[in-house]
């Protein structure tokens, strides 16, 4: 049966790249509302417009355009065959009511990870602009193999705006400001919240990773 994951996690805590160590082990589709809101915002979109305001002040996008965003993705083709995962979705209470409205999800994937292990995190991503392939360019396994181009397309990698000091303390305030109510919102059904230690997502293997999707 197709799956409905969450991955909940602070700003740079590993949901993108925990994202893709998941898709090579289940067909669910990878739904991340930053990505689907960067993509209008260079696509010049009335949502990237609105939304660009509050992405660079490091503050949530108005639930509704989130949830309609959301809503419009997972009713396609492909997510009906084979389930989703949500990354960076839902962030608010009304977010997750909206969602239970729609979806079934099975499993809220809640990554930890302490505020001082984020900083290098954040200021050495870069991603490819093509593929979406997350790097570090602080960390000897996360870096791309030629400097500033992308292994798999060759793509030159870029750095996203919300990426520097100021705009990740704001963006953590308001981690810290919604998670804890998410959390005990879905903690209210037994068994669907998992947590998993952000700094070993990495190593975590295949049966691992199973256990905890169940
Ligand atoms: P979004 O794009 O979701 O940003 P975020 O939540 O701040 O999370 P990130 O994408 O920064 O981090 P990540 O957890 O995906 O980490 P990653 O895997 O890349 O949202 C951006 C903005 O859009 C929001 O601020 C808001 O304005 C708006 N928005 C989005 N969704 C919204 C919603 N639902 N409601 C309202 N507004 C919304 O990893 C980070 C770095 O760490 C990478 O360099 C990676 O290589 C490295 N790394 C990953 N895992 C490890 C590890 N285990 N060890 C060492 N390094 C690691
Ligand atoms: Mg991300």
């Amino acid at each position: 049966m197709s799956k409905g994951i969450v991955l909940f996690g602070a700003p740079g805590a590993g949901k993108g790249t925990l994202a893709d160590k998941i898709k090579k082990i289940l067909p669910v589709v990878h739904v991340s509302t930053g990505d689907l809101l960067r993509e209008n915002v260079r696509g010049g979109t009335e949502v990237g417009k609105k939304a660009k305001e509050f992405m660079d002040q490091g503050k949530l996008v108005p639930d509704e355009m989130v949830i309609a965003m959301v809503k419009e993705r997972i009713s396609k083709d492909d997510v009906k065959k084979n389930g989703f995962m949500l990354d960076g979705f839902p962030r608010t209470v009304e977010q997750a009511q909206a969602l239970d409205k729609v979806a079934k999800i099975d499993a809220v994937v809640v990554i930890d990870i302490k505020k001082e292990d984020l900083r290098k995190r954040i200021l050495g991503r870069r991603s490819c602009t093509k593929c979406g392939k997350i790097y570090n360019i602080y960390n000897e396994k996360l870096m791309p193999k030629k400097a500033g181009f992308c292994d798999a397309d060759g793509t030159a990698l870029m750095q996203r705006d919300d990426d520097n000091e100021v705009t990740f303390e704001k963006r953590w305030n308001t981690y810290i400001g919604q998670s804890d109510a998410v959390i005990n919102y879905y903690s209210k059904k037994p068994g669907m919240v998992r947590h998993v230690d952000g700094t070993r997502t990495m190593e975590m293997s295949e049966q691992e990773l199973k256990k905890v999707l169940g």
